[in-house]
């Protein structure tokens, strides 16, 4: 039997299988709205059989975004294509799942086919906030650091986000923790230099997260589960470490998270990065491991047995896929029928549903 095509339940909400529709921007949005793409994208990998899709990172906040074509949650008007979107995936059997965000100092920079530049303000960009005033690299403008009055605001915009996401008829958040986005950025020492209860030591560093959590929790009911996704180690000395996540995981875990998403890297230009096959799978493994917390596993997974070999090995719970979803909508269909497993076709494809016999 596929482990791959066992069901996984987090508190109320049952997954059908463990393969996820890993979080990415689609930079096709307009003041923060999805549109038909978002609705054709999305809605193909859940006829495609994902048994989660998590939007791409949505922006609590305006200055938030990455790009000024990212998708938003910040105002009531979003909400309503945003749940077009989850009731679609709802019919289809797929577990509808945000990933909100806050992109700190790495805002305001242009798509990547405008070219990925910071994005001055004449030309419709913005200010871009932070822990401290370390701008990502030195060609970049400084960031400007968050007051303690902006950290707060950054916990309400979160916190208000959460109730629209349950509004629109999510079931899964995701908190952007991870590739050098705000939250990361208090996280790391290479880019939270704060002297303040927000930055120095461990405890301060993730004070953010922390109570980032804490505003979500009280407002996302407790049959729903809520994901961190971390970038588990900086793959920079005196960045963050493997280490800290155990012990962030550890607490989150206390504070209401069921999942962490272990990805790795981001938030400094020039760590060194072993990129391969599963390369970031050990951080799911480890976070597992030593802290009893379910994980999910993403990073060039791209074959069937692969993702097999994750799940039934104990190394992550979930397996999350970005390029490959990109490539083959229907990567778990097409998965099921290779490993084995007998699972449900949309009734308007079953014809074309292999049988073992053809
Ligand atoms: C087009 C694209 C957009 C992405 N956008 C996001 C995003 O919004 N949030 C996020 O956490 N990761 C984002 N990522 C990273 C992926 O979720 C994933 O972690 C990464 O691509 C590694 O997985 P893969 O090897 O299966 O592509 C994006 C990746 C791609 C290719």
């Amino acid at each position: 039997m596929a482990q791959l095509f066992t069901p996984f339940t987090l508190r109320g909400i049952t997954f059908k299988n463990r393969l996820v529709v890993s979080p990415m921007c689609q930079y096709s949005a307009e003041d923060g709205f999805t549109n038909d793409w978002h609705f054709v994208h999305l809605g193909s990998r859940a006829v495609g059989g994902a048994s989660l899709i998590i939007l791409e990172a949505t922006a609590v906040s305006p200055e938030g975004r990455i790009t000024p074509d990212d998708i938003g949650i910040w105002k009531e008007e979003h909400v309503p294509g945003l749940r077009r979107i989850a009731d679609f995936l709802k019919e289809h059997a797929c577990v509808p799942g945000i990933q909100l965000a806050h992109a700190g100092r790495k805002a305001s920079h242009a798509s990547p086919w405008k070219g990925g530049e910071v994005v001055p303000a004449t030309e419709g960009g913005w200010e871009t906030v932070a822990p401290s005033a370390v701008p990502f690299t030195e060609a970049e403008p400084a960031p400007q650091e968050l007051s303690l009055a902006g950290v707060q605001q950054v916990v309400d915009d979160f916190r208000t986000a959460a109730q629209r996401t349950l509004d629109a008829g999510f079931e899964v958040i995701e908190l952007h923790g991870a590739h050098g986005y705000l939250l990361h950025e208090f996280l790391s020492p290479l880019s939270n230099k704060r002297q303040d209860q927000y930055g120095g030591s461990f405890e301060n560093r993730i004070r953010l997260l922390v109570e980032v959590v804490e505003a979500t929790r009280t407002v996302w009911p407790e049959h729903l589960p809520l994901f961190v996704r971390i970038s588990a180690t900086d793959w920079t000395e005196g960045g963050w470490t493997a280490e800290e996540s155990v012990a962030l995981a550890t607490i989150l875990k206390d504070k209401g998270v069921d999942l962490i998403d272990c990805s790795t890297g981001g938030n400094v230009p020039a760590a060194q990065i072993p990129v391969g096959p599963s390369y970031q799978v050990p951080f799911a493994e480890q976070v597992k491991r030593e802290t009893g917390l379910p994980t999910g596993a993403v990073g060039l997974i791209t074959s069937p047995e692969q993702a097999e070999e994750i799940v039934a090995s104990g190394q992550a719970d979930l397996v999350l896929l970005a390029r490959e979803s990109l490539r083959n909508p229907y990567f778990p269909l097409r998965a099921a029928h290779k490993l084995g497993a007998d699972v449900a076709w949309p009734d308007q494809y079953e014809r074309a549903k292999p049988r073992k016999h053809h």
